[in-house]
């Protein structure tokens, strides 16, 4: 982990609602793996809190990190106006990866904001065995889903790309077909709940990257903590930021 001035390649709208940029961060991008994400300081000099923001790819000979960033409240606003050539503080590779565990048949599973660590997941992990089920509001919130290595199914809230479904009806209907060796997930909660549920349910092996709100992203604060469940069947606490994004299905309780 680094903290390093990265430089703004690029900045440009990936489709409705989300942001595109590409930061020159050779530091960062050379021990990236799928998963992480960095920790970005908003460049007005006002708000101290950074923003964690995922990887949606990283190139170490290229030394760049590629973000889809949602303008959600002020600080993502400010980082979503950057221009190229603009400096930007990050803090990097932060937080647990997703792992392949050697595994020949991947279902990814991606909602929204959450498909681009799935893209990146995808890029380290996908065999040609492996599919990947995306859901979004609708067709102008789609992306991540040209040039991908394993095949997409896309469902939609509103009907206007695929089926008007949530992402987890293709999944099943994948897991009937032929059962994965393994499930990597990102989203919004109630999906990375039923996505869970399923894996559980059905003895699937599954990773769940999480979102919380996060403090200082390094594991001092104790802001990012989520509900952990230990093998012995007892509960804690584990931190998103340190002992995550990524984690087992089995040790996280995402009932609420
Ligand atoms: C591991 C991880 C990866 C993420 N990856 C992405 C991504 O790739 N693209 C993307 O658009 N968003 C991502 N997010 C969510 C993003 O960090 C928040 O939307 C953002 O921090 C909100 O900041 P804001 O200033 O726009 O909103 P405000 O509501 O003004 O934020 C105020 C404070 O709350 C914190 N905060 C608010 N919402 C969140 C949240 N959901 N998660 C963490 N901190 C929050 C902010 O850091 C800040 O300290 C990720 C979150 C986590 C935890
Ligand atoms: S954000 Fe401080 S411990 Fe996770």
């Amino acid at each position: 982990m680094q903290e390093i001035t990265a430089r703004v390649l690029s900045c440009e709208p990936l489709c409705a609602g989300l942001t595109r940029i590409v930061l020159h961060a050779p530091e960062i991008a050379r021990t990236a793996k799928a998963g992480q994400f960095i920790h970005m300081l908003v460049p007005d000099g006002a708000h101290v809190l950074r923003r964690p923001i995922s990887l949606m790819a990283f190139d170490p000979a290229a030394g760049t990190l590629t973000l889809a960033i949602q303008p959600k409240g002020r600080g993502t606003q400010i980082l979503c106006a950057v221009k190229p050539g603009d400096a930007v503080q990050c803090l990097g590779p932060l937080g647990t990866g997703f792992d392949g565990c050697g595994a020949q048949t991947i279902y990814f599973v991606g909602g929204g904001v959450g498909v681009a660590p799935i893209c990146g997941a995808m890029d380290s992990f996908a065999t040609p065995d492996s599919r990947a089920f995306f859901g979004f509001r609708g067709r102008e919130y789609a992306y991540g889903m040209t040039q991908t290595p394993c095949a997409v199914t896309a469902v939609s809230d509103d009907g206007t790309l695929g089926e008007r479904a949530l992402v987890t009806k293709p999944l099943l209907a994948a897991i009937e077909e032929k059962r994965p060796d393994l499930i990597m997930a990102c989203g919004p909660a109630p999906m990375l709940a039923a996505v869970q549920r399923i894996a559980l349910e059905c003895g699937i092996p599954c990773q769940l990257s999480l979102e919380e709100r996060m403090g200082c992203g390094i594991g001092a604060c104790l802001g990012c903590n989520v509900k952990a469940v230990h093998p012995d069947g007892t509960w804690g606490y584990k931190r998103v930021c340190k002992d995550g994004p990524v984690f087992d299905a089995k040790e996280v309780d995402l009932r609420g």
